[in-house]
C-alpha cells in the first residue's frame, strides 16, 4: 500500500472519562467489533482499584497491564484504529494530559446517571485548549439516569461544548427500548438477552411509519417523534468541518456493557474522525504527509523486571515512515540512533515491525536516552511542542535515607522524572530537592521503585505549598524583576529543564505577587511562549 493510503486509513484517538464511567468496557467492545479479541473480559482494566492505594503489588501489577494496554490497535472496515490508553485515576492525570498530545481525536464517555464528573471536566478542558475533535458517548442507558435533554445541557454547560446528538434513546433503565440512530437513520432495539450479538438495526427513515408504533409501542413511538422534533429544532445540524475544528461535538447514547450503541459510534467514528494531523514544532508546522520521518516521545514505561533496567519509549509518528534499523536523529542529544526491534501494538499484543506510519505508535527499547517530549527526525533540527508540565498540587522535600546510596538515589530520581512520574525542583537558596506530584499516590510509587529498581532509599518531608508557577519576566534586566528575585528568593527553584519557578503557598499569594510585579508573568504550565 502506498504511503498516503496508509496515512489516510489511520485513526488515532484516546478515550477519556471519569473513573467507572465505562472506558475499559467501551474499549473492549470496540476491540470486539474490530475482531481483535474474541471475548469480553480480554482487556484487563488498568485502573487502580479503590482501596489499593498502599498495595504495592497491585501498583506493580497495574503497571504491567498498562504496558500491555498502552496502545490497542485493530482494523475495522479497512481502517487502522489506534486507541491510546489514558489512566483514569486522578493521581495519574498528568500521564493522561501527555497522552492527549499524541491523539488526533477523543471519545468522552459519560455515565448517564452521574452526568459530567470532575475528571471529565479537567480532561475535556485540555482537549478544548488544543481544539481536539471530540465525540461524546453517554453510557449505561440500561440503567436509570438523567433525562437526555438535561444531560445534553449539562455537557454543554459544564464542558463548554456545542453538541449535536447523532443518536437518541427510546426510554431508559427499566423502560429502555432502544436507540434511534440519527446519523444512520436506523432503529436499534434493545434486548438484554442477546447482549453479545451485534445488532445491525433496521432502516427507518420515515418515523411516521406506523410500524414504529407496533415495534416500540404507541407511547414510546410518540415520545420519540416529539423528542426528535425538538432535537432537530434545537441542535445544530452535524457539520464535519466544525467537528474537525473542535467547534461541534456529536453525541451518541448506548450501553457499552450490553454492546448497544457501540457499533453506531464506531461506524460514525471511522467515517468522520480525523486522519493523522499536522503538528507544530518550535521551528515549523510539520505535515503528516511529508515523507521524511518525524516523531516524538509522549510516554516512557519502565520495564517490569528490575534486573533489566530498560524502558519502553512510546513514539507517535507525525510524518514519514519509521523503518527498523534506519538511522534517526535524536535531536536533543544530537546523536544518530538505530532501532533493531521497534514494537508495534496490536490488540493487547506487541510485536516487532519493519515499518510504521503517521498516526502509529512505536515502542522503542531505551536504556535511558529518552525523555518525554524528545523528537526523532531524519536529520532536521526539529523540536515538537506541546508536552508542557502542569503545576503539581503536592510537594515534598526528598531526603536520602541511605548515605551509601546517594548516587543510586540521584540516578533513580532523574530517570523516574524523565519517565514523567513526577516533577523535580531544585531550590535556588539551598539546593534542596522537591518532588511535585498531581496526587499523593506517586510518592509511594517513587519510594517503592527507588528501592526496588535502584536500591536507593528516601524519606519525605512535607512542603505545604499550593502551586508552582513558571516565571516569565517581560524584561529580565529590569529593576522589578531583580526586586522580585531578591524578595522571593526563598521560594524560587529550577525545574528539570532549568526554567525558573516560583513556589506559592496560596492562590492569594499568586494574586498579590502578580499585582506587585506586573511585568513578571506567572504561568501554571511550563510551556507558555
Ligand atoms: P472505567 O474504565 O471508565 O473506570 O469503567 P469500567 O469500564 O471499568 O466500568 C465501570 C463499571 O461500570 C463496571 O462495573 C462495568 O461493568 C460497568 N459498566 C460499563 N458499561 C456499562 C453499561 O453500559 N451498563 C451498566 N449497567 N454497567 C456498565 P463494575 O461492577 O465496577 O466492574 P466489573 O466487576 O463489572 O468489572
Amino acid at each position: 500500500m502506498e504511503f498516503l493510503d496508509e496515512l489516510q486509513r489511520r485513526r488515532t484517538f484516546g478515550i477519556i472519562s471519569h473513573p467507572d464511567a465505562g472506558k475499559t468496557t467501551l474499549t473492549e467492545k470496540l476491540l470486539l467489533f474490530g475482531g481483535a479479541i474474541q471475548e469480553a473480559g480480554a482487556v484487563k482494566s488498568n485502573k487502580i482499584k479503590k482501596g489499593a492505594t498502599s498495595d504495592f503489588m497491585e501498583i506493580e501489577r497495574q503497571r504491567g497491564i498498562s504496558v500491555a494496554t498502552s496502545v490497542l490497535a485493530f482494523i475495522y472496515k479497512d481502517k487502522k484504529i489506534n486507541i491510546l490508553d489514558t489512566p483514569g485515576h486522578k493521581d495519574f492525570a498528568e500521564d493522561t494530559f501527555r497522552t492527549l498530545t499524541a491523539v488526533d481525536s477523543v471519545i468522552v464517555v459519560i455515565d448517564v446517571a452521574k452526568g459530567v464528573e470532575a475528571q471529565t471536566e479537567k480532561l475535556v478542558e485540555v482537549c478544548r485548549m488544543r481544539n481536539i475533535p471530540i465525540i461524546v458517548f453517554i453510557n449505561k442507558l440500561d440503567r436509570e439516569g438523567k433525562d437526555a435533554f438535561d444531560l445534553l445541557d449539562e455537557v454543554e454547560q459544564k464542558l463548554g461544548l456545542k453538541v449535536t446528538p447523532l443518536s437518541f434513546p427510546i426510554g431508559m433503565g427499566y423502560d429502555f427500548k432502544g436507540i434511534y440512530n440519527i446519523w444512520g437513520k436506523k432503529l436499534n432495539l434493545f434486548s438484554e438477552e442477546n447482549k453479545q450479538t451485534i445488532s445491525e438495526g433496521v432502516e427507518f427513515s420515515d418515523l411516521d411509519d406506523p410500524e414504529l408504533d407496533r415495534i416500540v409501542g404507541e407511547d414510546a413511538a410518540e415520545t420519540l417523534r416529539e423528542e426528535l422534533e425538538l432535537v432537530y429544532e434545537v441542535y445544530p445540524k452535524f457539520d464535519k468541518e466544525e467537528y474537525l475544528n473542535g467547534a461541534l461535538q456529536p453525541v451518541f447514547f448506548g450501553s457499552a456493557l450490553n454492546n448497544f450503541g457501540v457499533k453506531e459510534l464506531l461506524d460514525c467514528f471511522t467515517e468522520i474522525a480525523p486522519t493523522p494531523q499536522p503538528k507544530m514544532s518550535e521551528e515549523r508546522l510539520v505535515d503528516s504527509k511529508e515523507d521524511k520521518l518525524t516523531g516524538f516521545v509522549f510516554k516512557i514505561h519502565a520495564n517490569m523486571d528490575p534486573k533489566h533496567r530498560d524502558r519502553l519509549a512510546f513514539v507517535k509518528i507525525v510524518s514519514g515512515t519509521f523503518k527498523r534499523n534506519a538511522p534517526y536523529l535524536h535531536v536533543r542529544n544530537g546523536k544518530k540512533m538505530k532501532f533493531s526491534s521497534p514494537n508495534a501494538f496490536f490488540a493487547e499484543k506487541k510485536e516487532i515491525v519493519e515499518e510504521s506510519f503517521p498516526g502509529d505508535i512505536v515502542g522503542l527499547h531505551d536504556t535511558g536516552n529518552f525523555k518525554i517530549g524528545d523528537t526523532l527526525t531524519e536529520g532536521e533540527n526539529l523540536n515538537f511542542k506541546g508536552i508542557p508540565s502542569f503545576s503539581p498540587e503536592h510537594f515534598r522535600y526528598v531526603n536520602n535515607a541511605d548515605p551509601m546510596k546517594s548516587k543510586q538515589l540521584q540516578k533513580g530520581l532523574v530517570q523516574l522524572m524523565d519517565e514523567g512520574v513526577a516533577q523535580l525542583f531544585t531550590l535556588e537558596m539551598n539546593g534542596r530537592k522537591v518532588i511535585g506530584t498531581v496526587g499523593a499516590l506517586q510518592y509511594e510509587v517513587i519510594q517503592y521503585r527507588l528501592e526496588h529498581e535502584y536500591g536507593a532509599k528516601c524519606t519525605y518531608e512535607n512542603l505545604p505549598m499550593h502551586k508552582v508557577c513558571w516565571v516569565d519576566p517581560e524584561d529580565p534586566k529590569n529593576e522589578e524583576y531583580k526586586d522580585f528575585k531578591r524578595t522571593k528568593q526563598r521560594y524560587l527553584a529550577k525545574d528539570k529543564q532549568g526554567q525558573l519557578v516560583f513556589f506559592a503557598d496560596s492562590a492569594f499569594t499568586i494574586q498579590m505577587t502578580q499585582s506587585k510585579y506586573p511585568s513578571v508573568k506567572l504561568h501554571f504550565t511550563s510551556e507558555f511562549k
